[in-house]
């Protein structure tokens, strides 16, 4: 919680997380099982990401992270990783007017100088032009890596002269998106039980909602489940109960 306030909805309760952070898992097996190459399964992963936005807000989460691309997403095949970053470029070009007008503000993390230039340009561009909207900020994490963002942190900090002091603080202020709160609940589709490199920082007192749903199938039921599971924890940050 370093650096971070506590954030409530805007209810003002506990029993809806304020940051939901999702590990978008399951596309390949959803093609496959289809028989479908696995771009097909991304494709298809993409109007769930459109369906999630549109549930979330409504349920009024206020701020929704998605791994789109990791660190070590890099080392898939050339076709998958150029058909990922296409789709990423058409979401930009075709969404950006309904997302707009839906109040939601688009932010990028992760090492977005390392994609290539006219989507990193399209990312900062998009980020300008939803910037005044206030339903749901959504932050999709593209080339990003946990551990990464940690040593670009704690770079950043050695840069701004700060070496030999620093703190939890320091690096929570210096990560990607320092004005974006801490995620209260994190879910992962498809089964896997594993964090792989997302949001290691932030996480260290979130919630977790496993499910085996695949991306592509999970929509704002199945989001619903993960609140009820989430209303139902009890969250005491290292405390004790009743303290
Ligand atoms: C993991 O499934 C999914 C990814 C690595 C890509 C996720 C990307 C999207 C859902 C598209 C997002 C688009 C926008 C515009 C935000 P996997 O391919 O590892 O599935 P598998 O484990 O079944 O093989």
């Amino acid at each position: 919680m370093a650096g971070k306030k506590m954030t409530l909805n805007p209810a003002g309760s506990h029993s809806i997380p304020a940051h939901v952070a999702i590990i978008m898992d399951g596309n390949g097996r959803w093609a496959q099982s289809r028989k479908m190459p696995r771009l097909a399964g991304h494709h298809e992963g993409v109007k769930t990401v459109e369906r999630i936005i549109r549930a979330a807000a409504e349920a009024n989460i206020q701020y929704l992270s998605l791994y789109a691309f990791s660190t070590e997403n890099w080392k898939r095949p050339g076709s998958e990783i150029d058909g990922l970053m296409n789709l990423f470029r058409h979401f930009l070009k075709f969404k950006l007017p309904d997302l707009k007008k839906n109040g939601v503000r688009l932010l990028f993390s992760g090492r977005i100088d390392g994609l290539p230039d006219d989507l990193a340009n399209e990312m900062k561009k998009v980020e300008e032009e939803t910037s005044k909207s206030e339903r749901i900020t959504v932050t999709i994490c593209v080339n990003y890596g946990g551990r990464q963002e940690i040593v670009d942190s704690v770079n950043r900090i050695i840069e701004l002269g700060y070496a030999g002091l620093i703190t939890e603080e320091r690096i929570s202020a210096a990560m990607y998106q320092p004005k974006i709160p801490d995620p209260d609940l994190v879910i992962r589709t498809s089964g896997e039980t594993r964090l792989s490199n997302f949001l290691l920082w932030e996480s260290a007192y979130s919630e977790f909602y496993f499910t085996e749903v695949l991306w592509p199938d999970f929509n704002g039921e199945e989001l619903q489940k993960a609140l009820t599971y989430y209303a139902g924890r009890e969250r005491r940050y290292g405390s004790v109960k009743g303290a």
